[in-house]
């Protein structure tokens, strides 16, 4: 089982239309699939068409050990999604010990998915290191419109954070360019420093500016189910072709 948490402690860069887009592209490859919304922003479940504010029991619940994650899974034509809502924010303030491990002890028995996403929320709060806890790689997200290593930064130094005391097979396993515009020259630029610093780290495949991208979270619906021809829906297929070769999963 593929554990992947999506993260960039950057909001606005992608993570939320990657975690969607990359598990609907997995399941249509006839991959079992599930999501975790782990963002009190709720996202990716407002993306799937599930309104958070009607949701009862959420991760929240879960993560508090009040109930099994089998009680809260959104069976939405296959994707199994493990829904938010605004009740995670509380997580934070809970006054239990060893928060960080809340995920991976309450998910400890998950099984039958080849690929698992969490969608992280843009901060390094209990949420994400609850994801980096549980997961075996991260994907980041980068938005190639701008310079933003200092940003970065900090990211890896949480993951070295969580792999010393946390989890010690968390790994960076790869970059998602996204937002790309070739009529931009800062794309470019971003890519070629992002490969200089970061070796062998950047998917091949870039995700170029899309607005039906930006349009299918309000439908509730995937790329794939919104707009299947547009270029957001060729890219991220893509995209998930390379990463099922990374993996030697795409015989
Ligand atoms: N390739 C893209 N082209 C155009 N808009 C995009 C693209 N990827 C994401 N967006 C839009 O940018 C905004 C931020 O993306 P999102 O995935 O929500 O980021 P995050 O989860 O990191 O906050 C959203 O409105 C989304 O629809
Ligand atoms: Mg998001």
């Amino acid at each position: 089982m593929h554990i992947i948490a999506v993260s960039n402690n950057k909001g606005g860069v992608g993570k939320t239309t990657s975690t969607v887009n990359i598990a609907a592209a997995l399941q249509l490859l006839d991959r079992k699939v599930m999501i975790i919304d782990m963002d009190h922003q709720s996202q990716s479940t407002y993306h799937l068409g599930i309104n958070p504010g009607k949701i009862t029991k959420s991760m929240y619940d879960v993560l508090k050990g009040d109930i099994s994650y089998r009680d809260i899974i959104i069976d939405r034509n296959g994707l199994a999604l493990l829904p938010a809502n605004s009740d995670l924010k509380g997580l934070e303030f809970l006054p239990i010990p060893a928060k960080e491990f809340l995920l991976r002890d309450a998910l400890a028995d998950l099984n039958g998915y080849d690929y698992v996403l969490i969608d992280c929320p843009p901060s390094l709060g209990v949420l994400t290191l609850n994801a980096l806890t549980f997961s075996n790689e991260i994907f980041v997200p980068l938005q190639v419109q701008f310079l933003p290593f200092h940003g970065m930064y900090n990211l890896f130094e949480a993951v070295e954070m969580v792999k010393k005391r946390l989890n010690k097979n968390i790994e960076i396993s790869g970059i998602i360019g996204t937002m790309y515009n070739a009529k931009r020259t800062i794309n470019r630029e971003v890519i070629d420093e992002t490969k200089k610093r970061l070796p062998g780290k950047l998917f091949d495949t870039l995700i170029r500016e899309n607005v039906a991208l930006q349009e299918a979270p309000s439908w509730g619906q995937t790329i794939f189910e919104y707009k299947p021809d547009s270029n957001g829906a060729v890219d991220y297929m893509e995209l998930t072709r390379e990463i099922l070769h990374r993996y030697h999963d795409d015989v």
